[in-house]
């Protein structure tokens, strides 16, 4: 167990050391730890770090407006943020299987990455915000292929960076105390783990804008609610996608053919595992309702009442 202090101060020192007068670039994509890594690493060389931030247009409602807000606002840290929407959404017209879909954003996400860092002069280093539970599974011992887990912000293959890895060491909650240390806000460091591929594997079948922003706007509402009802600390996920289907509802006197919102919450220890979280009904209640009264094209709500396993946490 690291105290965090002298764990900040030895780092700075051990990059500021290996980097000297060279370049750094990184994948920041608003996470926990490529979070903490980009400002670790800007605490020790400062504008030597360029970050990347790819919007790939699968984020949650207002996540690209915050990345961009904390650090350059914020941390004025050297910050490109690539308005990538439409290019992803148009590599995923059509593709309506998850492990394809998973496959084309992954890469799509590297070209992307490697075009700004090709627009860069004399980058050695890529930071990276690995930690010590990711180099345990990629290493022995794990178990068979169920998804694969395309990290948003891997490694492009063929490119000659040497890798900065500050937080190899650190498990999820010393990563979240050094991030704290270095002022980044509860928002950031309590941040719930989001897939790299993002709404994308939320929008179950095909994915276009509409659907996008319907499950976007469903998503903050929930998180908001959950928020309000104090639950956010013991759910370890919650978000809501939305299945690929219409269903028959009714309003006023008129007979409606609209979207189903599915809810999905659990407790977990590190997602291996989970249960779907006990949510009071007067919440769930509270919940649905404002669903379908504030998002369009919806007119119902189910929630999710299965464990992993069998299930798994995301529907795709
Ligand atoms: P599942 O759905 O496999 O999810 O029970 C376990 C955890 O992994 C996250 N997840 C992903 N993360 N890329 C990621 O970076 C992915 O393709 C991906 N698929 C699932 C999921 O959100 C949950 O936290």
């Amino acid at each position: 167990n690291w105290n965090m202090e002298d764990f900040i101060n030895k780092t700075v020192a051990e990059i500021k050391e290996e980097i000297r007068d060279g370049k750094a670039i990184c994948a920041l994509s608003g996470g926990v730890d490529s979070s903490v890594a980009a400002v670790l690493v800007h605490e020790a060389i400062g504008d030597s770090l360029t970050c990347v931030f790819v919007d790939h247009g699968l984020l949650r409602k207002d996540e690209a407006k915050q990345v961009v807000k904390v650090f350059r606002e914020e941390f004025h840290m050297n910050l490109i943020a690539v308005d990538a929407r439409e290019r992803f959404l148009n590599k995923l017209k059509g593709v309506e299987d998850p492990e394809r879909k998973r496959k084309i954003i992954g890469e799509e996400f590297i070209r992307v990455f490697e075009e700004e860092q090709g627009k860069l002069e004399g980058i050695d280093y890529l930071v990276q915000g690995t930690i010590y539970p990711d180099v345990v599974e990629s290493g022995v011992g794990k178990s068979s292929v169920i998804k694969s887990h395309h990290n948003v912000g891997g490694l492009p293959e063929d490119v000659n960076f040497k890798l900065v890895e500050p937080l190899r060491q650190l498990f999820k909650d010393e990563v979240r105390e050094v991030g704290r240390k270095l002022g980044l806000s509860e928002e950031v460091v309590e941040r719930q783990p989001f897939p790299g591929p993002g709404l994308a594997i939320r929008v179950l079948g095909e994915v276009n804008e509409d659907k996008l922003k319907i499950v976007r706007e469903a998503d903050y509402i929930f998180r908001d609610e959950i928020k309000k009802a104090g639950l956010d600390r013991e759910i370890w996920q919650y978000f809501a996608l939305l299945p690929n289907i219409r269903s028959v509802g009714v309003m006023g006197d008129e007979r409606t053919y609209s979207y189903t919102v599915g809810l999905r919450a659990v407790t977990s220890i590190d997602g291996m595992t989970a249960d779907w979280a006990r949510i009071p009904l007067d919440v769930l209640e509270k919940i649905s309702n404002r669903i379908v009264n504030e998002v369009e094209h919806v007119n119902r709500v189910v929630y999710d009442i299965t464990s992993k396993p069998p299930a798994t946490i995301e529907w795709e």
